[in-house]
């Protein structure tokens, strides 16, 4: 697709029901993403995920899926530990209905992505700003700012695309910065937070549909309001029920 110069649409699912809709509307990649952390488990940062969640998750997000590829994500300290640990746990997700697996970083991960797709594991990398090191990055800010942090950000991206990464996710660079690695690079980038250039796109799926009043994230367009139509249909059915209204003659035996 980055050949034809096509734009390859991606977003987060983490149940079979959005993963079916998402699959029927011709999203290309469905990233079952750690961000699960916080959009279905409201935890503060994605360190407090595990396997066992994730794994759930992947599980379901393929029982909806015909078409689009998917994509998990693994987990804090689910291949940090040491590369025996991260192909088991990679092979999990593939037997779970993934195709492939994300990993944030690279440094020392690049040894771990070398043996995964060593052992047939296809893997996305994910450079820029990476939730699983929010601590070591001092929150959720703009990254590669500095000409030597988009110099290191450059020389990362290109020894994961060397290390057999088949795309690289970038997460909140500046649009000029995402469009020079974009350039360089013969592997898909999938922006987040990272300009027009990339070679395509991914959001999390409850904060483009609006979900939550209090998440609005300069990157993230809103495409529809779900959590002010859900909160309204539910009111609609405790004000039937209390008063009677529901359920009437034409939903009664
Ligand atoms: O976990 C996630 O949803 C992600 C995307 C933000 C890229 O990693």
């Amino acid at each position: 697709m980055k050949a034809r110069g096509e734009k390859i649409v991606c977003l987060t699912a983490y149940d079979f029901p959005m993963a079916k809709i998402l699959d029927q509307a011709g999203i290309d990649l469905i990233l079952v993403g750690d961000s699960a952390a916080n959009v279905v488990y409201g935890m503060a940062t994605t360190l407090t995920i595990g396997m066992e969640e994730m794994v759930y998750h992947t599980r379901a997000v393929a029982a909806g899926v015909k078409r689009a590829l998917i994509v998990s994500d693994m987990p804090f300290l689910s291949y940090q530990v040491s590369l025996e640990r991260a192909v088991e746990n990679a092979g999990r997700f593939l037997q779970a209905g993934a195709s492939a697996v994300k990993v944030e970083g690279a440094g020392p991960v690049l040894e771990t992505v070398r043996r995964l797709v060593e052992y047939g594991i296809p893997v996305m990398g994910h450079l820029g700003l990476t939730p699983q090191a929010v601590h070591k990055l001092g929150g959720y800010r703009l990254q590669a700012r500095k000409p030597e942090e988009q110099e290191r950000l450059l020389s990362d991206s290109i020894e994961l695309e060397k290390a057999g990464c088949f795309a690289l996710v970038l997460e909140k660079v500046p649009a000029e910065v995402a469009k020079m690695v974009t350039m360089r690079l013969q592997i898909p980038t999938i922006g987040i937070g990272a300009g027009p250039h990339c070679d395509g796109q991914v959001l999390v799926l409850q904060d483009m549909l609006g979900f939550f009043e209090e998440s609005q994230f300069k990157f993230v367009k809103r495409y529809a309001e779900i959590g002010q139509m859900v909160r309204q249909a539910v009111m609609g059915y405790v004000a039937d029920v209390r008063a009677g209204r529901f359920p009437d003659e034409e939903h009664s035996f």
